[in-house]
C-alpha cells in the first residue's frame, strides 16, 4: 500500500498477554532519566556562550566583537567564532565515537552496563568543565560529557523499547525524550539565574550542575533490572524467564518468552552484526537508522535549542529577555512532548510525524518573513516593537511544539523499535552516530549560516521538512501495536520495502537467492 499504512496485532500479528506493571513503569522512568544529562547539556551551552563573563575569559575575541563593536558589526555575524563553535560541537564528535564502542558493551555486558558507564563519564566531564581555567580543559570536559552521552543514548532507547509491553512501547520510550526536554528546561532556567550572579562566575555553576542529573541517573541505574532480551542474548535463560514473569505481572509468559529465545537464537548465528547490516534484507532498517536522525537534525530544532539566547539577542532582545525567551521555548518543548506520550500508541507514529512536519514548515515560513521584514540584511531592527517580538516568540514556540510531539520523541522511538535483535545494538549505534554527526554539523555551521543566510536561515530547514514529510508518507510503515520481535512483518507488507525482505521461512525467492550469492 502506498503511504505506508499499518498492520497491528489484530491484523494477523501476535498479541502477548501482560499489563503495564508498576515495576516496568518505575524502571522506565528511572532509565528515561538518561535523557536528563543529554538535555541538560543541550540547554546549557547556548546560555553559557551568551554570558559575557564566560566569553571574556575563554573567547575574548567574540566578547570584544559583541560588547565593544555594537553597531559596526553585522548583527547576524557577531557571534561567529570557530573556537566558540568548537566548544559547543566537540561533545558531539566524542558522542559519535563513543556510541560505536557502546554498541559492543550494550550487547556483551548488557544495557545497564552502558548506562552506568555513560552516567559516570558524563559526571567526570561536568567536574572538569566547572573547574576549567582554559579552553583546553573546557573542551576536554566536553569530550567526557560527549562520551557519556554516546553511551547513554545508545543504550537507553533500546532498554526502554525492550522492557515495555508492546502496547505501551511508544509512550514508555518517549520518557527518554521527555527527560531530554526537562534537562533542557532545567538548564535554561539555571542559566537565567546564574547569569545574574555578580562576579561573573555563574557559568561555573551552570556547567558544574550537570553532575546533578548525572548522579540521579547513575544512582537509578544501579537498581534497574536488565531486560529479558539482553539476558537471553547472554545465555541467562532462567533468569530471563523469571524477569519476564515479574515485569509482565502474569503467570504465563511462554509465548513471548519463546519468541524472545527464537529471536536470540537467530541472532546468535550472526557473527558480525556490522557486516550483517550490509545485507539486503536489512536495507529498510538501515535506511531508517540513517535517515531518521538525519532528518531530525535537519528540522533545524537545535538552532533554537543551542542558540536560542543568541538568536533572541540577535533579533533584538536584551541579555535577560533572551534567556527568558529560551526558558519559555524550553517549557513549550517539555509540555508538548506530553501530547506525544499521551497519543503515540493510539494515533500512531505516522500521523504525529506528518502533523508535526506540517506545523514546523508553516512556522518556518512565517518566522522567515517576519525576520526579513523587520531585520533586513543588516540584522538591525532598530527598536523592535513589543508586539512584534512577542509574535516572533509565539511562532518559534509553535514550531518547537511541532517538533516536540513529532520528530523529537519519534526520532528516538522509531529506530529503537524497528531493529531485529541480531542487529539492534549495532544499528542503534548508527542511529546515535548519525544524530551526533548532524547535531555537530548544525552546531558547527549555524553561526556561519546565520551570518551568510541571514533571515533566510529557516528556509534552508523548511526545504528539508518538506522532503521528510514526503519520505515518511511514502516509506514509513506504522509500527504502533506490534511486538518488537515481530516487527519483521511490517516490511513484508509494505509496497516498497517488501522487495528487500524475504517471505517468512525463507523460501527460495529471488531476493533470497541474491542474498545467498552475495
Ligand atoms: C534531539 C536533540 C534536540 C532535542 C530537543 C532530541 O530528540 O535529538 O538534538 O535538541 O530533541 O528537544
Amino acid at each position: 500500500m502506498v503511504g505506508g499504512g499499518g498492520i497491528g496485532p489484530s491484523e494477523g500479528g501476535k498479541e502477548y498477554p501482560g499489563k503495564l506493571t508498576a515495576k516496568v513503569f518505575v524502571a522506565c522512568v528511572v532509565a528515561g532519566c538518561g535523557g536528563l544529562i543529554f538535555g541538560y547539556d543541550i540547554g546549557i551551552s547556548g546560555g553559557v556562550t551568551s554570558m559575557p563573563s564566560f566569553l571574556k575569559q575563554f573567547f575574548p575575541s567574540v566578547y570584544k566583537k559583541e560588547e565593544l563593536d555594537v553597531g559596526s558589526t553585522n548583527q547576524y555575524c557577531k557571534f561567529n567564532s570557530e573556537t566558540l563553535t568548537m566548544f559547543t560541537s566537540s561533545l558531539y564528535l566524542a558522542a559519535l565515537v563513543a556510541s560505536l564502542v557502546a554498541s559492543h558493551i550494550t550487547k556483551l555486558c548488557g544495557r545497564r552496563m552502558s548506562m552506568l558507564l555513560g552516567g559516570s563519564l558524563f559526571c567526570l566531564g561536568a567536574v572538569l568543565n566547572a573547574a576549567a581555567h582554559n579552553v583546553l580543559m573546557l573542551i576536554l570536559g566536553r569530550i567526557f560529557l560527549g562520551i557519556g552521552i554516546g553511551f547513554t543514548n545508545q543504550s537507553v532507547p533500546i532498554y526502554l523499547s525492550e522492557l515495555a509491553p508492546y502496547k505501551y512501547r511508544g509512550s514508555l520510550n518517549m520518557i527518554f525524550q521527555f527527560t531530554i526536554t526537562i534537562g533542557i528546561l532545567f538548564a535554561n532556567l539555571l542559566n537565567y539565574f546564574f547569569a545574574k550572579i555578580e562576579g561573573g562566575w555563574g557559568w561555573r555553576l551552570s556547567l558544574g550542575f550537570a553532575v546533578v542529573p548525572a548522579l540521579i541517573f547513575i544512582f537509578g541505574s544501579f537498581f534497574l533490572p536488565e531486560t529479558p532480551n539482553s539476558l537471553i542474548q547472554r545465555g541467562r535463560l532462567e533468569e530471563a524467564k523469571e524477569r519476564l514473569l515479574a515485569i509482565r505481572g502474569i503467570p504465563n509468559v511462554d509465548e513471548e518468552f519463546n519468541d524472545l529465545v527464537a529471536a536470540s537464537d537467530a541472532s546468535a548465528k550472526i557473527k558480525d552484526p556490522w557486516w550483517n547490516l550490509m545485507k539486503r534484507k536489512y536495507r529498510p532498517q538501515v535506511t531508517f537508522a540513517i535517515l531518521i536522525p538525519f532528518f531530525q537534525q535537519l528540522t533545524g530544532m537545535n538552532v533554537i535549542m543551542f542558540y536560542a539566547p543568541v538568536l533572541f539577542k540577535t533579533i533584538g532582545f536584551g541579555n535577560n529577555a533572551s534567556l527568558m525567551s529560551a526558558v519559555i521555548s524550553g517549557l513549550v518543548n517539555c509540555l508538548s512532548t506530553l501530547v506525544s506520550i499521551a497519543t503515540v500508541d493510539r494515533v500512531g507514529r505516522r500521523k504525529l510525524f506528518l502533523e508535526g512536519g506540517a506545523q514546523m514548515f508553516i512556522c518556518q515560513i512565517v518566522i522567515t518573513i517576519a525576520i526579513a521584514l523587520k531585520f533586513g540584511t543588516s540584522g538591525n531592527p532598530g527598536v523592535l516593537p513589543k508586539g512584534y517580538a512577542i509574535g516572533l516568540v509565539v511562532f518559534i514556540c509553535i514550531y518547537v511544539a511541532g517538533f516536540a510531539w513529532s520528530w523529537g520523541p519519534l526520532g528516538w522511538l522509531v529506530p529503537s523499535e524497528i531493529f531485529p535483535l541480531e542487529i539492534r545494538s549495532a544499528a542503534q549505534s548508527i542511529n546515535v552516530s548519525v544524530n551526533m554527526i548532524f547535531t555537530f554539523f548544525i552546531a558547527q555551521i549555524f553561526l556561519q549560516m546565520l551570518c551568510s543566510f541571514k533571515y533566510g536561515l529557516f528556509i534552508f530547514f523548511a526545504c528539508f521538512v518538506v522532503v521528510m514529510n514526503v519520505f515518511i508518507y511514502f516509506f514509513l510503515p506504522e509500527t504502533k501495536g506490534i511486538p518488537i520481535e515481530e516487527m519483521a512483518g511490517i516490511w513484508r507488507e509494505h509496497w516498497y520495502w517488501k522487495r528487500f525482505v524475504p517471505a517468512e521461512k525463507d523460501p527460495p525467492t529471488k531476493g533470497n537467492i541474491e542474498m545467498r550469492k552475495a
